[in-house]
Order: C-alpha cells, then structure tokens, then sequence
C-alpha cells in the first residue's frame, strides 16, 4: 500500500482547529477569563420558525407508514422536488433559471467543494485568490494540483481580476467572500467568465454568503452573468443564509450546458454523487424547503439583519479607532487591518490575553493576509458589544 503522500504538503491542522486549539490552552490556564469568540463563522440565531414548523411535520412524516420516508427519491441529485423546486424559484427572484435536473443537494458546501474535484485530473492547474478559504487549498494540495495564487490586496480592494498569461484550468470564487467580505460587482464577475472561456477553465463559485448581498447592484449568482452557464458550477449552503451550520444542508447547481472533452459535467457529477452519497437527509431537505417560502425569506432575512447590525457596530468601532477594514456590508465578515502593523498571529494573541477577544489571523487564509485580521458578524449582539468595547480599550490603552 502506498499512503498520499500529498497530506504530507498540508498544515498539520486546519485553520479553524489550530484557532479552536489555542483558544483552549488559554482557558485551561486562566479559566477565570470570559473569552467573547468572533472567530470561526458559526451562526447563533435559532432557525427560522417555518423551518422548525416544517422539520417537525417531517419527523411526523417519518412516524407514520403511510408517509415514511427511505432513501430519497430515486433521482441522481436525491433531492425532494419540494427542495429543488424551492431553489429554482430562489434563482428566478434573481432572474437565473434552472432545470431541476441541474440541481444537487449536498449536505453543505464545503462537501462539495472538495468532492467536486473527483471530476478533474490532479494535472490540472488551480487558480484561487490569496488570501482564500483554506478548504479550497487543503482539498487540492490533498489531490497533489498545483496552485496558482490570485494577489488579493489593498490596492485591488481584495477583488483580484485575471491576469494576461496566466493558464488556470480550475478558478475559485467565493463572493461575497470569505474571509475579506469583498464582493465582485457584474464587471468582475464578467471578467473572470470571459477568461475562464477563454482558458477553457471551469469557475467553482462558491455563494455561501449570497444571502448578505443588499445591494441590488451586486450580483447573487454567477449564473446572473451572461456566459457562466459554459464555465461555472455554483456551490450554496443553508448553512448561513438560514443557520443550517449544524443541521447541514447544501445544494450545487451543474448547468447541463457545460461540456470538456466531450464530456457532460452534470452527467459526471450524477454518476459521481450515484456511487458515494445517498443525499442530504429528509428533515433537513424539509427545512430547507421551508427557507425559501415567503415566510420563510422573510424570516431568515430578519437573522440576516440581526447580523449586519452586528457587522454595522464593529464597523463604527473599526472606524472610531481609525482602523482600516474591508467587508461587513454585504457580507458577515469584517477584514481589518491589524493595528499598529502588527502581524496576524501577534495581534491574535495580544487581543486574546489583553482583551479577551478571539479572531481570525489573516495569515492563515495566506501569505497577502498576513498583516490583518478576520472578525465574524454572526455572534450575538450583546457579545458583538462587548468585544468592540475591549477592542477599544486594548487599541487606545
Ligand atoms: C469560516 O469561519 O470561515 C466558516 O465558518 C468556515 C465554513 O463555512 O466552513
């Protein structure tokens, strides 16, 4: 047997662990501290009433014969058609249609966005933004693709745009993104599907934070951008759009459009999910068909709300201090500048013994992000509060 030696080229642990790690190394030595964490993006608003009314009337469905349920319907995506047509009429409000057969349930995005990678030969070359989600990283390091690096800095505002020259067979795109909460106007957008033609690439648009968009001007879907539909497959979640992480529930739309080396990536990705998943489980399906009801938006889009005023608050405190940031608009996550230009890990530990506040280092997400630092919208309000006043009094004592 011969071991994927790949594994020996990743950090021994993911980001968030290593985050996770030292946070409980410092508690076990001062458990007397009340650490307020704004680190890893896990949401804290309970679900959508509409989401519990209709996960408890699937349990009921599985209490009964008449309407238990087994495995999911016999359809490669193995979603419910209560599911899938819920998203395609999602993707109509924002003016993309989708055939249900284009449609795949998953039980998140970050699943796919490695499983995905199956269709692909590990010669191919990969194109991600620095900084990234580390996932996207991991998952291809672990396959043994080489990766190419899009500089995402200041002068670009974090929005890399493709580069003359350079050949990419796999681009991701996460916007709004995670983790610098910068957001591709149409223009961006368009300019990395003309190249992604023009390179006969595959785009992996990843649109977990879609539902954090408020401006209309901004584009929800690269499926909204003419020609995407030749070169991009787009991975979401319910994970933060309806405070699914623990629940998990995801779906990933494969245009039947696209076509490489004469083969059909919608066929090869239902052949692909037939052999190793079974689908997302039937009360999460339930709920999350729930999400995109009327009521059911109009719920989920009150905790969207709730977060963005917690994205608001460090704002004003970011900037009453002076410092600079990125993101938080349309987006959970706030980018800022480490203050007096102390790197991210120096900052991470000075905040967390000093103030007590736990954070994301930039450098974890890649060399460009050395230097600054990731907070996170979706805790409470009352814990958002508190940490903007420690980060206050740690940035002006
Ligand atoms: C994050 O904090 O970056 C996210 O929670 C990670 C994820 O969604 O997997």
């Amino acid at each position: 047997m011969k071991i994927n030696t790949n594994f020996g080229n990743i950090a021994e642990n993911y980001l968030f662990s290593t985050v996770a790690s030292k946070l409980a190394a410092f508690q076990k030595e001062h458990p007397e501290r009340e650490i307020v964490k704004l680190s890893v993006g896990d949401v804290t608003r309970p679900l959508a009433p509409v989401v519990i009314a209709a996960m408890h009337r699937a349990v009921e469905d599985l209490a009964h014969a008449e309407t238990f349920k087994g495995y999911g319907p016999d359809r490669y995506s193995y979603g419910y058609p209560e599911l899938l047509d819920a998203i395609r009429s999602s993707y109509a409000r924002k003016g993309v249609e989708v055939k249900r057969e284009e449609v795949f349930i998953s039980d998140g995005a970050k699943s796919d966005l490695g499983n995905l990678l199956d269709l692909f030969s590990a010669e191919n070359v990969v194109l991600v933004p620095d900084p990234v989600y580390p996932a996207y990283v991991d998952a291809n390091t672990m396959a043994g693709r080489k990766i190419l690096y899009a500089d995402a800095n200041r002068e670009n505002v974090f929005l890399p745009l493709p580069e003359e020259g350079v050949h990419a067979d796999l681009i991701y795109i996460c916007s709004p993104n995670n983790p610098t909460g910068a957001v591709y106007d149409r223009a961006g957008l368009k300019a990395w599907v003309d190249y992604a033609k023009r390179e006969h690439a595959l785009i992996l648009f990843d649109a977990a934070y879609e539902y954090f968009i408020s401006d209309p001007a901004l584009p929800r879907s690269i499926f909204e951008i003419e020609g995407a539909r030749d070169c991009a497959v787009e991975i979401c979640s319910f994970s933060k759009t309806a405070g699914f992480t623990g629940v998990r529930c995801g779906y990933t739309v494969v245009p039947d459009t696209l076509c490489f080396d004469g083969f059909s990536l919608n066929r090869m990705w239902a052949r692909r999910q037939a052999t190793k998943f079974n689908g997302a489980s039937y009360i999460p399906q339930m709920g999350a068909a729930a999400v995109f009801s009327e009521e059911g938006e109009e719920e989920i889009r009150a905790n969207i709300a709730y977060y963005k005023e917690n994205a608001r608050i460090i704002g004003d405190c970011l900037d009453g201090l002076g410092i600079w940031y990125t993101g938080g608009k349309n987006s959970p996550y706030i980018w800022l500048k480490c203050p007096n230009d102390m790197k991210s890990w120096e900052f991470f530990d000075a905040l967390l013994e000093k103030a007590g506040v736990v954070g994301t280092p930039g450098s974890g997400f890649g060399k460009n992000g050395e230097g600054y630092f990731r907070l996170t919208a979706f805790g409470t309000k009352e814990n958002t509060e508190k940490a903007c006043r420690r980060i206050e009094a740690f940035c002006r004592g």
